[in-house]
């Protein structure tokens, strides 16, 4: 009998930069949601892939890297979503195949946070699943709106707090531009609330989490590509975005001065990689972002710039 030596993807796969030497599983293909600037359904139907064939890939990949993998990541874009059951089988089956696996990770919209009970992220998290990549963008729920993300405010606060009593370390994303060059109100808001959110869902102990902003790219086929087209969108110049991110993080200000939050804006995206731990390093990157925002000529340029 020939067994199958390859592992099943449905491309293009996106996953997060800090699973760049994860194993890649697709458990799931597309996302059930629409937001403006994403390409993650695009070309694709969405399912829950039968959890045969993913245990099927499961095995190869024990025969081809067995001992060497330490983190396992289930592909596409809101594999959270995936009935409990089943993401608790599966989490189960791929953890008991990689003994040196630390943990799974997923990424997950925030309405499938909130669609599991706090018993069953528990059990998901006991079987292995403990990191959740869950896409914010935004703290303005005027702007979340008008990027169609289907998610509130008030959804991350929850969210995050079903994540954090599960031992499900949170990982949010935040998009700088996001509302465009014409409207500089809704920059400063989408800079300011966004810090709310994040000064509001700090843990009071010192346990890792990580916020991290990446800068709009505006993909062919996206919602957000067809309004640029048609003059309804304008981007944001490089200056603009970073006195945005600099907003943000002047409006830092946590309950827990002890805090252990991974800051990060170094994505092939950002136009000046940054890094630090929130609120500690508050002022080196006020310095850093200072710099950039007068040395234009430091910043990545745009042809290098990517998803
Ligand atoms: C593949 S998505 C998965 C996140 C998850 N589905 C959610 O929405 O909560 C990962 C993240 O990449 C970022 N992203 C996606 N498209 C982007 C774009 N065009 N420009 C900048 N960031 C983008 C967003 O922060 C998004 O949440
Ligand atoms: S940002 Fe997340 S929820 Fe929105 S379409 Fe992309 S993958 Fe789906």
């Amino acid at each position: 009998m020939v067994e199958n030596s390859s592992i099943y993807y449905c491309y293009p796969v996106f996953r997060p930069p800090s699973e760049g030497n994860s194993l890649l599983i697709q458990l799931t293909e597309g996302c059930t949601y629409h937001c403006d600037f994403c390409v993650s359904n695009l070309r694709k139907d969405f399912k829950v892939r039968n959890l045969e064939d993913v245990k099927k890939d499961l095995d190869v990949a024990n025969r081809k890297y067995g001992s060497h993998v330490r983190k396992i990541f289930f592909l596409d874009g809101n594999a959270m979503v995936t009935p409990t059951e089943k993401l608790l089988e599966i989490t189960k089956y791929a953890m008991n195949k990689f003994p040196n696996a630390q943990r799974v990770g997923v990424y997950a919209h925030a309405k499938d946070i909130l669609k599991k009970s706090g018993k069953q992220l528990k059990d998901l998290s006991d079987a292995g699943l403990k990191i959740a990549y869950v896409g914010f963008e935004s703290g303005d729920d005027n702007l979340l709106k008008q990027i169609g993300k289907n998610a509130t405010k008030e959804d991350y606060i929850n969210a995050t707090r079903k994540l954090m009593d599960a031992k499900i370390t949170l990982s949010a994303t935040f998009i700088n531009g996001l509302g465009g060059a014409n409207n500089q109100n809704l920059s400063n808001n989408h800079a300011i609330k966004s810090a709310d959110l994040v000064n509001k869902i700090c843990p009071s102990d010192d346990r890792l989490w990580y916020i991290s902003f990446l800068s709009l790219m505006i993909p062919q086929g996206t919602v957000l590509y067809e309004k640029k087209r048609n003059h309804k969108f304008i981007e944001m110049s490089a200056i603009d975005i970073l006195k945005e991110l600099r907003t943000f993080i002047e409006n830092i200000n946590f309950p827990n001065k002890e805090a252990n939050c991974v800051f990060r804006s170094n994505h092939a995206s950002n136009y000046l990689p940054i890094k630090g731990i929130l609120e500690k390093d508050k002022k080196e990157i006020l310095e850093i972002l200072n710099y950039g925002i007068s040395h234009k000529d430091m910043l990545r340029s745009e042809s290098y710039r990517g998803l």
